[in-house]
């Protein structure tokens, strides 16, 4: 299935470098032509000829040795390989791209392709979590990189927690699905844009206005749009969850962020999914210092936000347009109105009163409404296969207009 695809393996110094080995035998089985570069701290794991046998390639860890003098050889390799990833990549590998350091024959080639990166970390929980780690994380999920995230389970460190290497199939399978998306899968080519989460307002350095939004319902749909093969970006208030794999994101905070995020993404997408719990209102002022008590009561003046969505459908030409809506009451009806108030093209109800559904919940209870004026109800179901349902739906009405008439 990876018949003549170009795999470039960057593996760097970790106790799973034996996992690289048996990721490159796969890839290889797989058909795949792989070339590996290797820093000298993955050496001390594993020699090169391992995986010169594995590939049935050179092995590169010198950016100065130059094997062909007709070509430099670290810009050579950027440019052959149709995917690079890195696995294991380490916290240093990590922090160092994240900065634009190339002080190895792995960064220098990492720094100059131009061909898609995957980076699966390996280490330490306590690594995995720590802060610098989390932000370079950020940063190269921001630039576009995308990550597989490491398995948990017992670590060689002794601990138990977060940071084992993705096993080799699961990322040879994950390999195989990105290729397979350039021809057969229905969003191929497509790029879905989805917001989610809550935002929030600052009134001063440690207070603000939110809401109970988890992105749970955002997320699943970046997720089910990257299985259905689309280019995807995820703008995201704050939330505790993982990043899906695949997915471009980034992160905002204020409904001023989102919306510069959004318009930034919108003239290339094709899709627009606005899943996100925008707040309608923001402090007035906000203060630089933190505001003291004084006696007696106090109040806040708020000032209205931007409407995205409507903004998106103002501005909207051949985009789908998709949004939410948050409704306690009158669901269909207050739905519609919006529907056609904001020109959107989908708008999917929920009722937030419904105990399966609504904020922080597992699952969800919606109802898809078209432009075309059609109610599609869907039962209660977990986000993640509502996700899928729901943007299937979507595509399957896209692409069978009578049936939505
Ligand atoms: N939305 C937005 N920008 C805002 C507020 C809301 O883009 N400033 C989007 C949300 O992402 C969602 C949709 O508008 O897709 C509906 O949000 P909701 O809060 O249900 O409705 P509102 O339009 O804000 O109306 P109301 O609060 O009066 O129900």
């Amino acid at each position: 299935m990876l018949l003549n695809k170009k795999i470039l393996v960057c593996v760097t110094g970790g106790i799973a470098v034996y996992k690289a080995v048996a990721l490159v035998s796969k890839l290889t089985q797989a058909g795949a032509e792989v070339k590996v570069i290797m820093t000298d701290s993955a050496m001390e794991f594993v020699t090169p000829l391992s995986f010169q046998v594995m590939s049935r390639n050179d092995v590169y860890y010198d950016t100065f040795d130059e094997k062909d003098s007709s070509v430099v050889a670290h810009i050579d390799l950027a440019d052959w390989a149709d995917l690079v990833i890195v696995a294991p990549a380490t916290a240093n590998v990590i922090g160092k791209l994240a900065i634009g350091i190339a002080d190895n024959m792995v960064t220098t080639t990492l720094l100059a392709t131009t061909a898609e990166v995957w980076i699966a970390p390996a280490m330490n929980v306590h690594m995995y979590e720590n802060k610098a780690v989390i932000r370079n994380i950020q940063q190269l999920h921001e630039d576009g990189y995308r990550f597989i995230e490491p398995a948990e389970g017992f670590l060689a460190c002794g601990y138990v927690g977060k940071g084992r290497l993705e096993e080799p199939e699961k990322i040879v399978q994950l390999i195989m699905e990105k290729f397979s998306q350039v021809t057969d899968l229905p969003l191929a080519g497509k790029k879905v844009v989805v917001t989610a989460g809550p935002t929030r307002e600052r009134i001063d350095p440690v207070r603000y206005i939110s809401n109970f939004s988890s992105g749970k319902m955002g997320y699943s749909l970046a997720e089910a749009a990257v299985a259905l093969g689309a280019e995807t970006v995820l703008i995201s208030g704050p939330v505790e969850l993982p990043i899906p794999n695949g997915v471009q994101l980034i992160n905002v905070e204020s409904a001023a962020e989102m919306l510069e995020a959004v318009l930034s993404e919108f003239n290339n997408a094709d899709v627009v999914i606005k899943s996100a719990a925008v707040a309608d209102y923001r402090p007035k002022e906000q203060h630089s210092q933190k505001m003291k008590k004084q006696d007696g009561d106090s109040s806040i003046e708020l000032e209205r936000t931007t409407d995205i969505l409507k903004t998106l459908g103002e501005r909207k030409k051949e985009q789908i347009l998709v949004g939410f809506a948050a409704e306690t009451n009158d669901a269909i009806e207050y739905g519609m109105k919006k529907l056609s108030d904001k020109n959107l093209d989908y708008i999917i109800v929920n009722d937030v009163t419904d105990p399966d559904g609504g904020f922080g919940n597992d699952t969800n209870v919606v109802t898809l409404l078209s432009r075309k004026g059609k109610t599609y109800p869907f039962e209660a179901m977990h986000k993640k296969q509502l996700a899928k349902v729901l943007v299937k739906t979507i595509l399957d009405l896209e692409r069978d207009v009578p049936n939505d008439s």
